[in-house]
């Protein structure tokens, strides 16, 4: 191998005032030396990950980081890649593992940040998808903070996501009568029929929160776990329709990632329901459940080996296309875990 390669990075230059773009990153192609110190690695990346958290760690008012991601430095980001070299027993050219590397196509680090993975088990790309992040997310959202029970209706919002289509096919899992929530007929018809839901609502059919809220109530008669990602006039169409001891799950606002977070925008007020319906409201934080990371896979490993869970992933091409694919997360209509692959 040459003493050093050429590693292309994208760096986040601009703070976006709305919609985060390309023109908020610059490509640069930095040398790399290959020489590794004791315990490191050296990975090629294979797919990167895109992820709504990014535009939040753009925000400049308290997140729950201290601060927002430092400008001039390679985008955060959970990556799959292969080892091109290695200076720990555990750890071969050749071998698939996962880290938070960031956007760039070569890492130089410590075997200690990389998760090795079996791609025997599962195809590599999973573990920043259902088998890595945002299937921690749903699992532990779900099973912890919703506590669903058989018989009960759970609604998700963003359901035809990463994250939401997880979320309401673990509750479908669970017996629970499930309610999706997302953009356009095509992604509601794939909701019933590929995923099996009991019911689903496209919500750009609707010119507003009281129309949204009575197909809602029509559907399902009223809500037991209320799985938010999107937040805004959505999540206001849902609240009233709570059922006595209702668990709502704040898991994502993303209908205020571009800008509202910064400028918040006071919509109507709905906590009253929480008090008629004795109901509980929490956040959850993927990055609490980092520890139990093998509970989750040990559950939803063998679902994924037994044909159980649908876990689509649209795959983008090309590293240079990073940005332009952070954008569509809020503008255009994947389904499952969008991804970038390098080839
Ligand atoms: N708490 C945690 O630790 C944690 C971890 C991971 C993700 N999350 C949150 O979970 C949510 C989903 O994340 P994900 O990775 O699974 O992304 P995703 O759902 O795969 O992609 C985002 C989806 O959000 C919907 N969306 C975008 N802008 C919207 C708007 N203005 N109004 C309504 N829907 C909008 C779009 O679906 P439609 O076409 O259906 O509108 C889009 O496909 C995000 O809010 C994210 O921040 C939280």
């Amino acid at each position: 191998m040459d003493a050093q390669l050429n590693n292309r990075q994208w760096l986040y230059r601009r703070h976006p005032e709305g919609l985060v773009g390309p023109e908020h990153y610059e490509l640069v192609t930095m040398p790399l030396a290959t020489a590794l110190s004791a315990g490191e690695v050296l990975v090629e990346a294979r797919y990167w990950s895109v992820d709504p958290y990014m535009r939040i760690n753009q925000s400049l008012k308290p997140t729950y980081n201290e601060l927002p991601h430092a400008l001039d430095t390679v985008q955060t980001a959970g990556v799959v890649g292969r080892v091109l070299a290695s200076s720990v027993p555990g750890l071969t050219e050749g071998d698939w593992v996962e880290g938070m590397l960031g956007w760039q196509t070569h890492a130089r680090v410590h075997h200690s940040v990389l998760r090795r993975l079996d791609p025997a088990l599962a195809p590599p790309s999973t573990a920043i998808g259902v088998l890595g992040m945002p299937g921690r997310t749903a699992w532990f959202g779900l099973m912890e903070s919703g506590a669903p029970k058989a018989g009960e209706v759970v609604v998700v919002s963003g359901a035809a996501g990463a994250v939401g289509s997880l979320v309401a096919q673990f509750a479908l899992k669970n017996g629970c009568r499930v309610l999706g929530i997302a953009g356009g007929a095509a992604k509601c018809e794939w909701l019933r029929s590929r995923l099996g839901l009991t019911w689903a609502v496209d919500y750009k059919a609707h010119a507003d929160t009281a129309s949204l809220a009575e197909e809602i109530k029509a559907l399902t008669g009223g809500v037991d776990v209320y799985f938010d990602n999107v937040g805004g006039w959505i999540t206001d169409a849902v609240i009233p329709l709570i059922n006595r001891r209702a668990r709502i799950v704040i898991c994502g606002a993303i209908s205020q990632y571009s800008g509202g977070l910064d400028t918040p925008e006071l919509g109507p007020r709905f906590l009253h329901h929480m008090l008629y319906q004795r109901a509980t409201i929490q956040g959850m934080l993927a990055r609490d459940y980092l520890h139990r990371m093998d509970e989750m896979l040990r559950v939803v490993g063998p679902m994924l080996q037994r044909g159980e869970i649908v876990f689509e992933e649209t795959v983008v091409k090309g590293f240079e296309n990073l940005p332009a694919t952070l954008q569509s997360l809020f503008t255009s209509d994947h389904r499952g875990k969008l991804i970038v692959a390098a080839e």
